[in-house]
């Protein structure tokens, strides 16, 4: 059986949390896509050409410890502006996304242009302030020295440039269900994604 849940939203919304959890509740594989935009970002920033790098990642770019500095998140969004690098990572997002047993992927493009055909799309936001506040404090735990005005302009900056480009831009599919994740614990946000997903599965 194959059954696909696609979790879009801008940057620190709450899909890792929310994809890993839904995942976990349902037995289903989770594909973090971010991570392949982070890994191919990565190396380029020791100077490898973008497309290249996307079309040679190994799971050892994708096992690397540092993919989660701010630094590399603004390589990231800047190489998913690159229309060839995308591609390259469209067949091994969609045969995850196809494997038997069930999967989620969470990113910005999922239901819109990977798996526009997923039984359920979610589309996971939160103001600004809140979604800052969960990422310093994501960063100052892993030993980040970094300020809560730094991280909302990367957020932001971030935002802007994947709402902008022309190819798959983040949006939310016209079939997603929203999901503001404001005024939620994480928790209730988990057990409200459970429950829609749960009235999908018929
Ligand atoms: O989800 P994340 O913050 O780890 O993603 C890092 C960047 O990768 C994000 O700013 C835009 C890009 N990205 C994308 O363009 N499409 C995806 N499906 C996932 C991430």
């Amino acid at each position: 059986m194959t059954f696909t849940v696609a979790i879009d939203g801008p940057a620190a919304a709450g899909k890792g949390t929310i994809s890993r959890e839904v995942a976990a509740h349902f037995g289903y594989a989770h594909l973090d896509t971010g991570l392949l935009y982070r890994a191919t970002g990565r190396r380029t920033l020791d100077g490898t050409d973008p497309v290249e790098a996307a079309r040679t990642l190994g799971p050892g770019d994708l096992g690397a410890d540092d993919l989660r500095t701010p630094e590399v998140a603004q390589a990231a969004s800047r190489v998913a502006a690159i229309p060839e690098v995308r591609e390259a990572l469209v067949d091994f997002q969609r045969a995850f996304a196809t494997r038997s047993g069930g999967a989620v992927l969470d990113g910005r493009d999922i239901g819109t242009v990977i798996c526009p055909d997923a039984q359920v799309k979610l589309f996971v936001t939160a103001s600004d302030d809140i979604r800052a506040t969960r990422r310093l404090i994501e960063l100052t735990d892993k030993g980040h020295d970094i300020s809560f005005e730094q991280v909302l302009d990367d957020l932001r900056q971030r935002d802007a440039r994947d709402s902008a480009r022309t190819t798959a831009p983040l949006k939310a599919a016209e079939d997603a269900v929203l999901l503001d994740t404001s005024e939620l614990s994480i928790k209730d946000a988990v057990d409200l994604a459970i429950e829609i997903i749960s009235e999908r599965q018929g």
